[in-house]
């Protein structure tokens, strides 16, 4: 056995996780999804977020996509802007503030969907999380989608296949504002070729309706996020390619496992795990390494990970590459 597998295992067995795997049977590598790029290091949602993570050897980067006024595609992770960009000190933009509702509550703040993209591209990004790097604030401008795609075509250009896994962010919202998701997130796909140049994608939302849409509409590979909440559509109504799941699924209160990837399993679904984040490990599990080995022990497909550099490096170690997709 390889020493990272078995101090992995072995950091497993301490935890009291689940069944150690036999020697002989490495599991398959798990994809490693860069969330929101390299965003343990860098400002979320940036070019420079995700070619750090593909330097550090991401299989795929992960753009969240909200909307701007004018009907473009950009990456955040949120509708509005106060957080993870320099907005609130822009005196130009100081009356678009306003308020309306989100996730049931009513916020003031900077919308995406207030902006043109020209707007936006005049947005400095920030590092929203409290004790991650922040020296790379007010570099970087916010992308566009048709930008992260003009990257992974640029790294597959020169040799390096990036797969790209975008999720649509409340698209029922953009929808009752008039601005539907699916017909340019298709038609940006189409404009890249991506699947003549061999560039693995996953779409992902938590809203099944989209996806439904979607998957009537293009033959792209589907992901249905579930959070555990009560909007998730129940697991045996799922049958696109996989499961986006919080963690927090895959483990009782006394760190073994629950019974869900056999169910995902049952239906064929892949599972993909959300989200590894290096400096919020939860306490059961008390380092980065142990509750990689308790996911690897349940034979989780991908794992989405604002460290991707340490998570591929925790990984390297396994025997099997990730597969293609
Ligand atoms: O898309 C997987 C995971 O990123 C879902 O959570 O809120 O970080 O987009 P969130
Ligand atoms: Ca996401």
């Amino acid at each position: 056995m390889k020493p990272l597998l078995a101090g992995l295992l072995l950091a497993l067995a301490a935890c009291g996780q689940g069944t150690v795997l036999p020697a002989t049977e490495a599991p398959v590598r798990p994809v490693v999804i860069a969330h929101r790029g390299a965003s343990g290091d860098m400002p979320e949602h940036t070019l420079a977020a995700y070619e750090r993570a593909i330097e550090q050897g991401a299989d795929f980067i992960e753009p969240d996509l909200v909307m701007t006024r004018d009907g473009v595609l950009i990456a955040r992770h949120d509708l509005y802007l106060s957080t993870t960009t320099d907005v609130a000190e822009r005196a130009e933009f100081a009356d678009r503030r306003r308020a309306q509702m989100h996730d049931g509550r009513e916020r003031s703040d900077w919308w995406a969907e207030d902006f043109t993209l020209a707007e936006i591209r005049t947005l400095r990004a920030r590092q929203p999380f409290p004790g991650r790097p922040k020296d790379q604030d007010g570099l970087h401008p916010v992308p566009s989608f048709d930008d992260v795609l003009d990257l992974v075509v640029r790294e597959a250009g020169a040799g390096r296949i990036v797969g790209i896994y975008p999720e649509t962010k409340a698209p029922g919202h953009h929808a009752a504002i008039g601005l539907g998701m699916a017909a340019p997130l298709l038609e940006a796909l189409d404009r890249a070729g991506l699947a003549s140049r061999g560039i693995p994608v996953f779409i992902q939302s938590f809203e099944p309706q989209i996806l439904d849409e979607l998957s009537d509409t293009s033959g792209w590979s589907l992901v249905q996020l579930l959070s555990g909440g009560p909007d998730d559509p129940p697991l045996n109504r799922i049958d696109h390619s996989g499961v986006g799941v919080n963690k927090a699924l895959l483990f009782g209160p006394d760190g073994t496992a629950t019974d869900f990837v056999a169910r995902a399993r049952a239906r064929g679904l892949l599972v993909h795990v959300w989200t590894l984040r290096d400096d919020a490990v939860p306490p059961l599990f008390g380092s980065p390494e142990a509750e990689l080995a308790a996911l690897l022990a349940q034979g989780i497909d991908g794992v989405f990970t604002d460290f991707p550099g340490n998570t591929v490096s925790r990984l390297t170690d396994l025997q099997d590459p990730p597969p293609a997709y």
